[in-house]
């Protein structure tokens, strides 16, 4: 079975780490400075702040700023639940706006229709590998007076021209096992704005500058040196992976028929996360699929307005009508930089094959928001 994610660990991983655990300083501590540094540096942000998981890298961006009981933040109900979650950690409401058809990102058009006198931030979501439309997000955001949490979990080294995910505003990243690039668990935020960082870095601490000395309450939100290790390890080989990638999806986006491939909007770099189609009956097409040796994930099967606490909390009733739609035809094949050019092979017939069996979905259904 070819399957849907293949972390890749290698040598460096495994020596960087041996090392780590040699050096006795096994929760935070050098590794982890080095790893913001290099990490700011690669996606060209002022700080970088190193975090248990992307979630409470999302988390600390919203305290960073300030936003708590009472506040609304606007997103999306089409991505994983962290990001609404972590709004409802701090006390806020999400605000749920459906996304664009095209990219399944947030949908521009929609956000100020959103905004209330309670709304302090919006958090697009960087969705798949492929930037939000972060100018216009930041430009309404701006407009508004608003704070920019962008959920860059899964767009490590996507970029708008040659600015990249993780610049505006906040950015937060995920480094989970099946993202471009990991540490096994571990996250980060990056900002350009030195108070904000200073702040996540005390409440990351629990409140703590100096030693058992608490300013206010905070959290223990630290990444440890191990994790940190792999990063380092991991850091100097994504440009390479994004770009095996994206060499992948492009030779899907020609071999693949009577499916919806993704569009990719102009001038944006997208580092395929996943590789997302839309296909026809989607889940005899998934079985199909691995009937034929081709994993395959859907990511999300419940969108957020729809999940159990969010229905508690009396969501569900949202106008969303892109997120149900695609939510229902949305797979995911593999697109992870180890597959060797036979197994791309394998799944590209493997898709063919089925989409000739189930029926061709057509973009056709996109015209609406496409033609905008
Ligand atoms: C879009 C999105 N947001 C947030 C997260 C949360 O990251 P983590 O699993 O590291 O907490 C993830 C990763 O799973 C994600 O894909």
């Amino acid at each position: 079975m070819i399957p849907i994610a293949r972390p890749q660990m290698g040598e460096e991983e495994k020596e960087r780490v041996w090392d780590a655990m040699g050096s006795g300083l096994l929760a935070q501590g050098p590794r982890v400075r080095e790893l913001e540094e290099e990490f700011a540096a690669f996606i060209g942000a002022g700080h970088a702040v190193a975090t248990s998981s992307g979630t409470t890298a999302l988390h600390l961006a919203l305290l960073g700023y300030g936003i708590g009981p009472g506040d609304e933040v606007i997103t999306v109900p089409f991505t994983f639940i962290a990001s609404a979650n972590s709004v409802l950690y701090t006390g806020a409401r999400p605000v749920l706006v459906d996304i664009d058809e095209r990219d399944f990102t947030i949908d521009v058009e929609l956000i100020e229709a959103a905004i209330t006198d309670r709304t302090k931030a919006i958090m697009p979501v960087s969705l798949y590998g492929q930037p939000a439309d972060m100018p216009a997000v930041s430009a309404i955001a701006e407009r508004h007076g608003l704070a920019v949490v962008e959920d860059a979990c899964q767009a490590h080294g996507a970029a708008v021209g040659r600015r990249m995910c993780g610049t505006w505003g906040a950015g937060t990243f995920s480094f989970y096992p099946t993202k471009n690039m990991t540490t096994g668990e571990g996250g980060m935020l990056t900002t350009d704005d030195g108070e904000l960082a200073e702040r996540v870095r005390l409440l990351r601490e629990h409140g703590m500058k100096v030693r058992y000395h608490h300013d206010v309450v905070g959290y223990n939100f630290r990444m440890t040196d191990i994790a940190a290790a792999i990063g380092l390890a991991q850091l100097p080989k994504l440009p390479a992976a994004n770009e095996r990638r994206r060499a992948i999806a492009a030779r899907y986006d020609v071999e693949l028929r009577g499916v919806i491939t993704p569009w990719v909007r102009p001038g944006v770099t997208h580092v395929y996360h996943q590789y997302t189609i839309r296909v026809n009956e989607r889940d005899a097409f998934a079985e199909k699929l691995r009937e034929r040796g081709v994993g395959s994930a859907i990511y999300y099967p419940i969108p957020v307005h729809r999940q159990k606490p969010f229905l508690a909390l009396g969501y569900g009733s949202e106008t969303v009508p892109v997120t149900d739609l695609v939510t229902a035809q949305v797979l995911s094949i593999p697109v992870h930089p180890s597959l060797s050019d036979d197994e791309v092979a394998k799944v590209i017939d493997a898709v063919n094959m089925t989409a000739d069996e189930l029926g061709a979905l057509h973009a056709g259904a996109e015209a609406g928001a496409a033609g905008r």
